[in-house]
Parts: structure tokens; sequence; C-alpha cells
């Protein structure tokens, strides 16, 4: 892995200066300069600029850009300019054109319309990314290189002839033979046994369900294309370039056909980007969520929020802008949650094309705006963090999350539609939240040493050595909780035998006969007040003990929540879908038993986290609420530059970030 972290706390956004007349350009480098904007994503969208016929390079305009930014004290994260084929590759290689599951080809006028398993599109990129890296991998003002751009954000299912021998190629190489292929795909089912390679498809447009198992390796088969542009253009980088190599996950937008748990490996630092669902109130839980799982994903180190957007974007139905202030909560919340970075799309809002509507830190007002005033505002409020760069975030509590899971677990034919792979995680996590304890969202085989609280929601594929591991963490004293529909199958998606949670049964130590999935609406009452909706199950108790009934609904009488004592800890299961309160309250037990306390005892709404290095820690306080608030803190605060002596006061929809005297970190906890 390089090293990527400069001297200070990474700021700036995607800079475009080929929408804008050259005279533009010195202007942006001034307003750069007055904002302390330090970092800048240049050439992301430029393929069709710098070769703009097939093998003729124009660098000229991008050489003065760089220059100009090295100049003004801007450093540069180059694009290798990959993100979108320009219209002469798909005009002279049709086939590059990606097509839908029904055959539809989808045209060029947007971006990526490129298949991923192309050829031709992978030979023709990497020359550019050649010529790229071969012109500008010693200029000083570059320090980083970003891969293409959201890799399959937009093409990650193709469908088209190309792509099935690419998924054919891929398959021989997961099964070895056919019979392991039709074992693994249960083709016995519907008459589907396959007798060559040649006959197997991806799952295109089909008369009804198609084949689980076909569906699921499509899905870890376009993941691993779209992660194999990335390897090839890391690879042609590594051997011209010195400096660190990314390119922008999308963790946490609902985008799910990216195993970013298997691509980490492949960049030298995890870069994410994040846009707020703005018709959301509660939009902030949603962005902690997805700061704690990009953290997650960098194995616990600092990581670049690449994106995110200084108001509103152009792409939901209705675009909301952010209130004063809202910015600044959002940007700070990224840097409590582990990032070094903040950048934005983009540096100046377009006048043409199909985000000229969207924010960016130039509005189309220019720099006398609210958003331009708290752009100049954050850079300040960046460089007075600059210590925080490079710690670690405390937490105690780890969410189990696997992408195959979502996949598997969101396939069509299953029991209740209602079952949706984010729904516990989002209700678990926002229980967390609102309890002030920081989570960490991982990968299943993750080392679970250290936690104390181990969540496990939906689960519904998972592997035999990740279940024994957690049986492990409990044995050793953790506690753990799965909810419904987890351990149900294994990684070809077929049912775990012998009664559900299949591979959660004697962990748990529980067996379920069936499921009672509830009709659309229908609510149960439990015996400890809960109420609760979607599923029902009939679970027996083998070894745990009970801890909540139903009182109605189809199973009255038959245990809804269950603790299973197992050697020195405890694995909880929740059978249904609590509503919020039950929820809140579930998880308050958890954590008590558990012993793991907030980060600070913050008044609701406050969001509280706290950074980590060897010597220091760093209280970070966010309040949400409209109203001033108190909390326990001491220390000096780096935003005001004032002491702290034992009471932070902080002021409606402001920040604090206190450096803790070493004393207090601790004893802070057990201020009522
Ligand atoms: C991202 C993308 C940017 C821009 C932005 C708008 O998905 O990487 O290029 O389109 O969204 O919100």
């Amino acid at each position: 892995m390089r090293r990527w972290q400069g001297d200070s706390i990474y700021f700036g956004g995607d800079y475009n200066p080929e929408q804008w007349p050259e005279e533009t350009w010195s202007e942006d480098v001034d307003l750069m300069r007055r904002a302390g904007v330090n970092l800048v994503s240049v050439g992301i969208f430029s393929w069709a600029l710098l070769e703009p016929t097939p093998g003729r390079f124009e660098f000229g305009w991008l050489d003065r850009v760089l220059d100009l930014l090295h100049d003004g004290g801007i450093q540069v994260d180059l694009a290798t300019a990959t993100a979108s084929s320009p219209p002469w590759l798909a005009h002279a290689h049709p086939e590059t054109l990606p097509r839908r599951a029904d055959g539809a080809i989808l045209w060029p006028g947007g971006r990526q319309a490129y298949c991923p398993s192309s050829p031709v599109f992978r030979e023709r990129s990497l020359e550019l990314v050649r010529a790229v890296a071969g012109r500008y991998a010693e200029h000083p003002a570059v320090v980083m290189w970003h891969v293409s751009n959201e890799l399959g954000c937009h093409n990650v299912h193709c469908y088209c002839d190309v792509s099935a021998e690419a998924f054919r190629v891929w398959l021989r190489e997961r099964y070895g033979d056919l019979d392991r292929l039709n074992d693994a795909w249960g083709t016995a089912f519907w008459s589907q046994r396959y007798g060559d390679w040649a006959e197997i498809n991806p799952p295109r447009a089909a008369l009804t369900f198609a084949n689980p198992t076909q569906q699921l390796d499509f899905l870890r088969f376009s993941s691993d294309e779209q992660r194999a542009q990335l390897r090839a253009e890391r690879e042609v980088l590594q051997t011209l370039v010195r400096q660190p190599i990314t390119t922008n996950f999308m963790i946490g937008l609902g985008v799910k056909h990216m195993d970013y748990h298997s691509w980490a490996s492949d960049v030298d630092l995890v870069s994410n980007d994040h846009y707020l669902t703005a018709a959301d109130p509660q939009a902030h839980l949603g962005l902690a969520l997805a700061a704690d799982h990009t953290r997650g994903v960098a194995g616990g180190d600092p990581w670049l929020l690449m994106e995110h957007s200084t108001s509103a974007v152009n792409w939901q139905p209705r675009n909301v802008a952010k209130l004063p202030g809202q910015m600044r909560r959002n940007s700070l919340a990224h840097v409590a949650r582990g990032a070094d970075g903040v950048l934005f799309f983009q540096w100046r809002a377009s006048r043409a094309g199909a985000e000229k509507f969207h924010s960016a830190l130039v509005p189309h007002a220019g720099p006398d705006t609210k958003v331009f005033r708290e752009v100049c505002q954050l850079g300040a409020d960046l460089k007075a963090l600059a210590e925080v760069r490079g710690s670690r975030v405390d937490a105690d509590v780890a969410i189990l999350f696997d992408w195959e899971a979502w996949w598997g677990v969101e396939l069509d034919s299953h029991p209740s539609a209602d079952v949706t792979y984010a729904d516990r995680l989002n209700a678990l996590y926002g229980s967390l939240w609102r309890a002030g304890v920081t989570a960490d969202i991982v990968h299943p085989s993750t080392d679970l040493n250290g936690y104390r609280l181990v969540l496990v929601p939906t689960l519904y594929l998972v592997r035999d050595a990740d279940v024994a591991a957690l049986h492990r963490f409990v044995d050793a004293g953790g506690t753990a909780a799965v909810t419904y529909f987890s351990g149900i199958v294994d990684v070809d998606d077929h049912i775990r035998l012998g009664g559900y949670p299949g591979a959660f049964r004697e962990l748990l130590g529980v067996r379920t006969e069936e499921f009672f999935p509830l009709r659309e609406g229908e609510q149960v009452h439990l015996d400890d007040g809960s109420t609760a909706d979607v599923w029902t199950e009939w679970v027996h108790p083998d070894g745990a003990d009970v801890l909540a009934s139903y009182t109605d609904g189809p199973l009255p009488g038959v245990p809804a929540l269950t603790r299973h004592r197992v050697g020195d800890g405890a694995a909880w299961y929740v059978g249904t879908r609590l509503d919020e309160p039950a929820t809140d309250r579930l998880v308050a037990r958890l954590l008590a038993e558990a012993d793991v306390r907030p980060a600070a005892s913050a008044p609701s709404g406050v969001e509280v986290v706290r950074r980590r290095d060897a010597d220091r820690t760093w209280l970070f306080a966010i309040n949400h609420t409209d109203t001033e608030v108190r909390l326990p803190a001491r220390g000096v605060e780096l935003l005001t530059g004032g002491y702290c002596a034992g009471e932070l006061a902080l002021p409606a929809g402001e920040v604090a970030v206190v450096r803790e005297d070493r004393a207090d970190a601790f004893a802070v906890k057990e201020v009522p």
C-alpha cells in the first residue's frame, strides 16, 4: 500500500475545467486558494477531449491546467479518464455497447455506455491510461490517481453476447466442470440441466423466475468484471507512477451490485461518494451508516470522502437544498467517522449538461453566496482539525454486512417481498446512533476480537467459517444478536436443512419449523409490550431462554425473542420485525449486557463519536437539534480554539471537536 495522507485534511472536489473557457481557470485557482482547497480531482470525464480521434492525444489543455494548479499550491488527484468512452468508440465498435436483459442496446448519450466485459473497451481504455500516466507520472501537482469513476454505477449488468462468453469463462473458473455447476445451480429442478457450457447464458429476460443460483453467480460475475477493470488500470498505473491509487466507491447509496469488501485490497486508499436522500429528515443517520461502512471496508483505516454535495443534487425527484450549517455538519460527521478528506462534486456548477442544476463549491450565482461562504468556513475548519488526520475511530460494536447476503436475500420467489437487506441494518444502526454508540460495519470474515457486541441483521447467506468465528466470539464472552431470515442458505443459495435459522441454529439454541410472514400492514404484539410486523416464525427453543412471545397474530404463545447462553457469552435471536421503540429497547439491553457505553452522555439528537491515536483522543459532537445542548467534555475545542472545562455548550446545529484531556477522556463516560 502506498502512503496517501499529506500534512492536512484534504479539501476540494471534482474540477472540470474543460467545461469552461480558459480565462476562468485562474479565477478558479484564486477562489480555491481563498476557500482553502488543497486537492482537486481532474480529468474524470475528459476522454473525448484527451483523445479526440482514435490514437491522437491532445494534452496541451491538461498540461496548462495542472501547471496552473501547481503554481497555486493545489494538489491533484488525476483521473485515468476512462469513466466514459467517447462517441467514436461506440461508432467504430458498436459491439462495445451494453445490452439489457431484454436485449435492448443502451446507446451513448449519457455516460458509461460500454460493456464491462468488452475486450475492445479494455484495450482502448488501457491505452489511454498508459498515455495519461506516462505523461503526468512526474507532474509535481499529482499526489493521487483516480481510476475511472464510480465503476459499475450505470453499466454493472450487461447481457450481450460478449458478456455471455465472459460469464462462461468465469463459471468454468469457479466450478471447473459442468457437473459441479449443475449441482450448485440445482438444475435438476425445472429441466434446467446443462450438457455444454455453450448452453449457458446470463439470466436474460425469461418467462418466470430465473434460476436463483444463476442469478446470484451473475451478480458475483458482474461485480468481478467491474473489479477487473479497476485491477487492469491499476496494473498499468503501478508500472508507471509512484503515487497512491484509488477509485471512488458508492457505499451507502443503496448501490447494491459492487462487492466492495472484495475490491478494497485493490486500492491504496478507500474513497467513497455519498449523497443524502434529501427528502429524509433522518438523512444524517444514513450518512453516519455510510461512513461507518466505508471505514469497515477500509479495515478501520482513515478514508477519503471523494464526493458529496454542498447543497442540492439534480437526480432525485425533489432536489432539496441544504439549510445553512447542514453541509458543515455533514462534512464533519464524515471526518468524525474516519474521513481524512472532504471533497465534493463539483468545483464550479456547470452551465450546460445533465448536471447543471447540481450544487457545487462555486454556485451559478458566484462566490457571493451562502454556499461559497460556507465552503470557505469549512476550509478553515478542516485546517483547524489537521491533527486528527491518521487517527482511528473507537467502536466496540460490529455489524456484519455482506454484499452477497444482500444479493441473495433480495432474489425473487422468497417468503415475503417485505424482507429487504437494508431494513434491519438501518433499524439496528438507528438504535445505536440514538444511543450515541459507534459501530464498525464489517464483513462477516472480519476478526471479531476486540468487539463487545456483534449484530447480525438478515444474514441470509453465510459461510460456515464465519458462523464458527461468531460462535467463538460468543463463547469467549461476547454478545451477539441475529435477526430473522439469517443463516438460511449456503453460498450456492441452497437451503440449510433441519430447520431455520440453518447455520445459526446451534449458536442461537432455537429451531424454526415454519415461516409465517404477515400480510401487508398486519401487526403483531409481544408479551413484553413490543409491536412488530412483516415476519413471524414458529420458533422452538432448543437451549435458548424465551424473552418474549407473541400475544396475537398467527402464532400466539410462540417465542419471538430468545437468548442463548453460550460459554461466557450470549446469543440473542430476534424472530420478528420489531418497531422502532422496541428495537431501541432491545439494543439498550444488548448494550447493557455487553457493557458498551456511548462516546459521551449526550442529549438526544446529538451525534457523538471519538477518534483516537496512540496518545490523544478527540470527541466530535454534532448538534442536529434546534436548541442549544450541553454535554460533558474537557479539553481544547479545536474549531473555536477555546478551552472546555468540563461542560461543552453546543448551540443548535453546531459542531465541536474537543481534544480531550487524557484523564477525562474516560471519566466523561461516567457523567450522567
Ligand atoms: C456521482 C458521480 C459524479 C456526479 C455526481 C452527481 O455519482 O460520480 O460524476 O454525477 O454523482 O451527484
